[in-house]
């Protein structure tokens, strides 16, 4: 029996130097350590071990399975790590040095990941809306729950005109007409106001790689009788799993936004390690994406709904965001250069 546990612990060994892929572990470890598995199988012939040699054999037993699962255990990372290593290099990395075709024009990767947001909402059901730049200050603050002097502004100052009109700071700014654009057909017994509506946005800030005065973002806004938190999650995970091509996790942790009651920033699951932990996730496995959360009652009250009768969610993804981390561009201020020789680079995506 002895010479039967050292035999099986080299085998073992050496099949595990040749495996390369994650399935073909799982096929591994079902063969030798399964129920029916090879160490098993020997580990049943124990009965007939005169009672001297069991406990001798059993320990010896044991000392090969955990050897084998330890090995196991080392393939299992060595793998992850070289498929992670795959993933970085397989990302079309922005890259401002790369040749460019000047012959032909491009579409900027911020327009890409936007057409790709709005062909999968539009295939669920969303229209898609275009909203002013210019809007009021009732618009912007005061219709989201955001009355003068609350601290909530700070974050968001922007660039205001002579008239008392600003330029949007965020694009929650068109969430009042929308809903008043939409209400009546849906206190009508009519659908649901489901709409996206992209748009660029300002806030007064020094720039610097993750900041910059114009941005763009992505509001998507669905009010109906028993909308809940539910129905946004799913929607996100859609849109994100199409979006990225590949299944995306997400997470909600509580986050503060006037205009949502409960507001959530909702995290994905890191593309690169799939929430392992990895460098560029800071080890965390998470990425955060997008504020979001259920509309506050006094935020659909100002858009004419009642908010006894209808709840919905909302969310403001950052599309500039979104564009670079698809496309793993390092520096914000990329993205607004205006430098055709970078921006060629996507020519061939669509
Ligand atoms: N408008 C918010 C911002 O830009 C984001 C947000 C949108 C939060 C919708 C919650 C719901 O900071």
């Amino acid at each position: 029996m002895k010479d039967k546990l050292e035999a099986i612990r080299r085998k073992a060994e050496a099949e595990l130097a040749e495996l390369k892929e994650q399935s073909q572990l799982e096929n591994f470890r079902i063969a030798v350590l399964g129920k029916k598995g090879e160490l098993t199988s020997i580990l049943k012939m124990m009965g007939s071990l005169s009672p001297e040699e069991r406990p001798v054999m059993g320990q010896m037993a044991n000392d090969v399975r955990t050897f084998i699962e330890e090995k196991l255990q080392e393939k299992a990372k060595e793998i992850k790590e070289r498929e992670m290593q795959k993933e970085i290099e397989s990302v079309p990395l922005f890259d401002v040095s790369a040749p460019a075709n000047l012959d032909r024009g491009s579409y900027h990767p911020i327009t890409l990941v936007q057409r790709q947001c709005e062909a999968v909402f539009k295939s669920m059901g969303f229209t898609i809306e275009n909203y002013s730049e210019i809007v009021t200050d009732y618009e912007c603050f005061e219709a989201l729950n955001i009355p003068k002097h609350h601290p909530a502004r700070d974050m968001q100052d922007t660039y205001y005109l002579e008239n008392g009109q600003l330029l949007k700071s965020h694009t929650s700014a068109a969430q009042n007409a929308i809903y008043r654009k939409y209400r009546d057909s849906l206190v009508n017994d009519g659908l649901p106001i489901k709409a996206i509506f992209p748009g660029r946005c300002f806030r007064n800030e020094a720039t610097d790689a993750c900041h910059e005065n114009t941005f763009f973002q992505m509001e998507g806004v669905m009010v109906d009788k028993n909308i809940s938190i539910s129905n946004l999650i799913y929607f996100m995970k859609t849109m994100l799993s199409e979006v990225f091509q590949k299944d995306i996790k997400v997470r909600l942790r509580p986050g503060f936004f006037p205009f949502v009651e409960p507001g959530f920033e909702l995290d994905i699951s890191c593309l690169i390690c799939g929430g392992d932990g990895c460098p560029s996730c800071k080890h965390s496995g998470w990425l955060e994406l997008c504020p979001c959360g259920m509309i506050h009652p006094e935020v659909l009250k100002a858009g004419g709904i009642d908010p006894e009768e209808y709840t919905g969610f909302a969310f403001g993804l950052g599309l500039t965001r979104l564009a670079m981390m698809k496309y793993g561009v390092k520096d914000i201020r990329d993205l607004n250069s205006g430098s055709l020789k970078s921006l060629a680079q996507f020519t061939d995506d669509e």
